[in-house]
């Protein structure tokens, strides 16, 4: 996820992009560029770093120009560095541009042009901009839609040229955008927040749509060249709420985006026709996959729990002995490892964690491969790890891992398949394969309604223990969902496995102590089913997890239900994690916590 932003106006163009460029930091913060007319061509200024980087970059640069356009960048392809921030500018320096999303046929589209083109960074983006620039011929949104026309993949970009002064030439597809007209000018952003500081009049441009912005007009058509009439709307909204995107709080956004990373991060890699995955960006050798016996993985937090249930994955689909381990311990354990029958995966949202680097590094230093699977392209893992699987969640502003969680599942699961075809140890399964591909949809149906959520929260809000139950692959969603909610809400919390119960937290159970229990249909529903009534039986109040079609009885059994769409027993992770994630924010937002920045935590934690 990136932001875009632009201007064109009677006013100095740099300034009003600079504040736009603010606004839309939370979309990624590893670099950052300007370009904005001048009398000799355009001023560009590019910088790794955050916004105030760039701010301190343009310190004293004085530019008139009235047209102009700026990014904010989460890298995708190539680290986050300054010849790869945005704007991308042709050989000629007449073209700018800035993106937003994937170029997938980036390879393909190189190829039809001419051979002496020297590209000048690793993304996938420049691509675009040599492309225009060849099917330039004085008519930039001609080139625009000539050009996107042959793209495949998510897009929202804005260009400018140096021969057609005071336009930007937009279209999205796939990515969002929006114009804003306002009395000084027009703008376009990839998000509200960066236009409501001017105006908030906007117009939201729709898939496949190319938008001509002079600073008194704005034409939209289509890719295929119809005209399209579009309506202005009024937004009500301030600028700090549209940040957040409507939403009270960051972490409810990004529960809300889960469908749409989840769709992110599986491009690509799967082919459910097929019943295959495919890692196209991975470089290690196939024959270490094969010839590996033993498997470790090694993180900390919501991520370790991430691994737990990648256990249950892996043993399923491969052969292989897989240990997972907390970073912080296993840097201090005397490690055995054989370097040819081993590897070691890290798992981690920031790649900066340092329990999970200590122990990447510890490894490393015996010869064992190590592939990192985390989200910040660049970070310390990915770039000190053999290979790097990304889970694509993007930036992720709240506290309490949400979208990061749910995207490393998925990453280890299709690693997991990934591993068991190549080893011959598992032979694919289409349905399961289509049965994933329906995630995000449910995952979207799921966190929509959240009436339930905010009865209970009503309801229990004072309570200062909760118990968590889970099995198998729900065990380690118990253990997740303890955390959430012991993290942002203060509440204590437990996770357990739910069949040792009996070996100790029973005791814990009366009247006052609610127990979440992860019931979907699985393997072990009947043994869930005897857990509850050992917690009914004890006067527990029970807050089941359990599939909208439950007829076997625990929904029969249960105080509150929290319904979940039905799926493949493997994929149920998926579908239980959301309820703990709104199950916790009610909770917090009802006892009036600080849901984003929880007490004494910090979202990046580098120290030991
Ligand atoms: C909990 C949470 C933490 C992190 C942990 C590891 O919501 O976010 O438990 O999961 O600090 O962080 P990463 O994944 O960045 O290594």
């Amino acid at each position: 996820m990136c932001g875009i932003t632009g201007y064109t106006g009677s006013a100095r163009a740099l300034p009003v992009i600079m504040e736009a460029l603010h606004r839309l930091e939370y979309r990624g913060y590893d670099s950052a560029g300007v370009a904005v007319e001048g009398k000799d061509g355009f001023f560009l200024k590019k910088v790794k770093g955050k916004i105030d980087d760039l701010d301190a970059a343009l310190d004293g640069v004085e530019i008139e120009g009235t047209t102009g356009i700026g990014h904010t960048r989460w890298a995708t392809h190539g680290e986050p560095s300054q010849k790869n921030a945005h704007p991308h500018f042709s050989i000629d320096r007449n073209i700018m541009l800035v993106h937003n999303g994937i170029i997938e046929n980036h390879d393909r589209l190189r190829d039809r042009l001419p051979e002496d083109i020297e590209f000048t960074s690793e993304t996938d983006t420049e691509v675009l901009v040599h492309l225009l620039s060849e099917n330039y011929d004085g008519d930039l949104t001609e080139a625009v839609r000539f050009t996107l026309g042959e793209v495949e993949g998510s897009f929202a970009v804005a260009v400018v040229h140096r021969d057609e002064p005071g336009r930007i030439v937009a279209a999205r597809s796939g990515s969002p955008l929006i114009i804003g007209c306002g009395g000084e000018g027009n703008y376009v952003a990839s998000d509200l927040p960066a236009l409501l500081d001017f105006t908030n009049e906007v117009i939201f441009l729709d898939e496949d749509e190319i938008a001509t912005i002079d600073s008194d007009s704005i034409t939209v058509q289509t890719i295929d060249g119809e005209e399209r009439k579009k309506s202005v709307n009024s937004i009500s909204w301030d600028a700090v709420q549209a940040q957040k995107g409507g939403y009270k709080h960051f972490m409810l956004k990004e529960i809300a985006e889960q469908p749409q990373v989840l769709r992110q991060s599986m491009r690509g890699r799967l082919d459910s026709e097929a019943g295959i995955v495919k890692f196209p960006n991975l470089e290690l050798d196939d024959s270490i996959f094969k010839r590996i016996e033993k498997i470790n993985l090694i993180a900390c937090g919501t991520s370790y729990h991430a691994c737990m249930v990648a256990r249950y994955w892996l043993e399923e689909m491969t052969d292989l002995h897989v240990e997972v381990d907390i970073g912080s311990e296993y840097r201090y354990r005397s490690l055995n490892y054989e370097a040819d029958r081993e590897m070691l995966v890290t798992v981690s949202q920031s790649g900066e964690t340092a329990d999970t680097l200590a122990a990447l590094r510890k490894v490393s230093r015996l010869d064992v491969p190590v592939l990192s699977i985390c989200n910040v392209l660049g970070s310390t893992m990915a770039r000190e790890a053999d290979d790097v699987l990304y889970t694509h969640a993007g930036p992720e502003i709240g506290v309490a891992s949400t979208k990061s969680f749910t995207t490393q599942l998925l990453v280890l699961f299709l690693f997991s398949y990934y591993l068991g075809r190549l080893r011959g140890s598992f032979e694919g399964d289409r349905e399961l394969l289509e049965a994933l591909e329906q995630i995000p949809d449910q995952v979207d149906q799921q966190i929509r309604d959240r009436e339930i959520y905010q009865k209970i929260a009503a309801e229990q809000f004072k309570k200062e223990d909760f118990l968590f139950l889970g099995r198998h692959l729900n065990y380690p969603v118990a253990m997740e969902g303890a955390l959430k909610l012991k993290e942002i809400s203060y509440i204590h919390a437990e996770g357990y496995p739910a069949g040792e119960m009996k070996h100790g937290p029973i005791a814990l159970i009366d009247e006052e102590i609610p127990v979440v229990v992860l019931g979907p249909h699985s393997r072990v529903y009947n043994k869930m089913l005897s857990n509850i009534e050992e917690v009914k039986a004890r006067g527990g109040i029970v807050l089941g997890v359990c599939m909208e079609d439950d007829k076997q009885g625990i929904a029969e059994m249960c105080d509150y239900l929290m319904p979940v769409p039905d799926t493949e027993e493997l994929l149920t992770p998926f579908l239980t994690t959301p309820p703990m994630q709104i199950l916790s924010y009610e909770l917090a937002v009802r006892r009036g916590c600080d849901v984003d920045q929880p007490r004494n935590l910090a979202k990046s934690v580098t120290v030991e």
